[in-house]
């Protein structure tokens, strides 16, 4: 079978927590200020209540409201799809699954919490939400959402993006949302950042702190984040739960699991409700992809840090190269991120699941061959996902193994041409990282308290 569909009636109605699952827990968020343990009233400035008790939640299932499912239905359940001409051209014996999430009105998985985080919003009273954006794959699903509940929302997006990439501004603004570019005059971190480099192209860290400043300096507007969170982690799963779903109906279950990872959401949201199961015992091979030039998995280090430049966020244990780490401009801009969730970075060091990096024209190279193959062209993103599935399923073949891949497609590559014209006409490049220049960048966190070793 080519496409494996679930009707509505099959939609998840509860996303999968996996934190009380851990067989290690997690280590705490910190105060930015005292480096004691956060508690739920000091994220009161920038999130509504349900949203806190989420991210804290020891509660393994969690209902999904009646409301979100609603709105879910605009697109979800997503196909699963066989990538039956990707196997025949690569002659592997290995099965290729791949869940399309790009088939959402914005094109990709983000709108499965900007939804649910719209609607927490506006029943907590919140008038406003404020936020940062890569490419602008968040910003745009928040956008979405934001005019699905009658939300006002301002967005930053990082300036190289903005410069480069204006067709999803153009959707935030038709949206109804307002997009600006950061770093601005519009902030005190913005105007800090502009001080000391005029031309800076901006990073996700930069935008956060800005999205942050506007949250905590007004009582009607609130922050949401797109990736990184326990709680942005919990509302993904229901991609991993209507792909179990979808695998038992066609009696197949993966040995390999592949998803590329910005700050580990749409990983995360395909491979937890797996994780459980490798935890009770099943064996899966979980793979993270990640870009050679932010590797924030593969080369930095597991440390307490903010998940902003201006140091505005509570300290996060996690993978990080440094908060003021301000990667190359990459084409994935959603894959240029200085940390990463702390569920994907403590199953990293629980041997859980593990971390590559690959590099941008290897990416694009593969993005073109699924495209030749598939037909869809995917979100450069996605590309680092692709890229390893297609190293996979090779090793499965020089091994004579017929394995079950299944990958996340986590949005297409429609509003992406530029790039893809850049690499069809050879004026792509790959950045390169020496471990100096990590080096150098992972000094600023010398100081900040360490994560116990577990
Ligand atoms: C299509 C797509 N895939 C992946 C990512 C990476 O983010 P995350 O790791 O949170 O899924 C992004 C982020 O913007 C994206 O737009």
């Amino acid at each position: 079978m080519r496409k494996i569909n679930l009707p509505e009636s099959e939609l998840p109605r509860q996303w999968y927590n996996i934190l009380p699952d851990l067989p290690v827990p997690l280590s705490p968020p910190l105060h930015p200020k005292t480096g004691k343990p956060i508690s739920a009233s000091d994220l009161e400035a920038i999130f509504p209540p349900p949203l806190i008790e989420q991210e804290f939640s020891q509660k393994t299932d969690i209902e999904i409201p009646e409301e979100v499912l609603e709105k879910y239905k605009i697109w979800r359940p997503t196909p699963l799809y066989r990538a039956l001409n990707l196997e025949r051209y690569l002659k592997t014996p290995a099965k290729i699954y791949f869940k399309n999430e790009g088939v959402s009105p914005s094109g990709s998985h983000k709108p499965n919490t900007a939804i649910a985080q719209a609607y927490y919003n506006k029943i907590s009273g919140t008038k406003r939400l404020t936020t940062e954006t890569g490419a602008g794959q968040w910003g745009s699903a928040l956008a979405f959402s934001c005019s699905q509940f009658g939300l006002e929302c301002k967005v930053f997006m990082v300036r190289i993006s903005y410069e480069q990439k204006p067709y999803r501004r153009i959707m935030m603004e038709a949206w109804g949302a307002e997009c600006i570019p950061s770093p601005s005059s519009q902030t005190e971190a913005g105007r800090r950042i502009l001080e000391k480099d005029p031309d800076s192209p901006g990073s996700l860290g930069i935008a956060i702190s800005e999205a942050i400043e506007l949250a905590v300096t007004d009582k009607d507007t609130k922050y949401a984040l797109g990736s990184v969170l326990n709680h942005v982690l919990l509302h993904q799963t229901i991609i991993g739960l209507e792909c179990k779903k979808q695998l038992e109906l066609i009696g197949e279950y993966p040995d390999v699991i592949i998803g590329c990872i910005g700050g580990g959401s749409n990983f995360g949201g395909l491979c937890l409700p797996f994780v459980r199961d490798k935890i009770n015992g099943k064996d899966i091979d979980i793979i993270a992809v990640e870009p050679t030039a932010c590797p924030t998995v593969t080369k930095g280090e597991f440390a307490y840090d903010f998940g902003d430049t201006a140091c505005l966020t509570p300290l996060l244990p996690m993978h990080t190269l440094g908060h003021s780490f301000v990667p190359k401009p990459l084409h994935a801009g959603g894959l240029r991120y200085h940390g990463m969730a702390p569920i994907i970075s403590h199953l990293v060091e629980q041997g859980i699941i593990k971390a590559v990096a690959v590099s941008q024209l290897d990416t694009f190279k593969a993005g073109i061959i699924f495209a030749k193959t598939e037909g869809f062209i995917s979100a450069p993103e996605t590309n680092h996902a692709i890229s390893v599935v297609i190293q996979e399923a090779i090793k499965a073949k020089e091994e004579g193994k017929e394995k079950t891949i299944l990958f996340n497609w986590s949005g297409h590559g429609l509003l992406d041409l530029s790039a893809y014209n850049a690499y069809l006409r050879g004026e792509l490049i790959d950045f390169s990282l020496s471990d100096d220049e990590i080096k150098e960048a992972l000094k600023e966190i010398e100081n900040l308290p360490k994560p116990k070793k577990r």
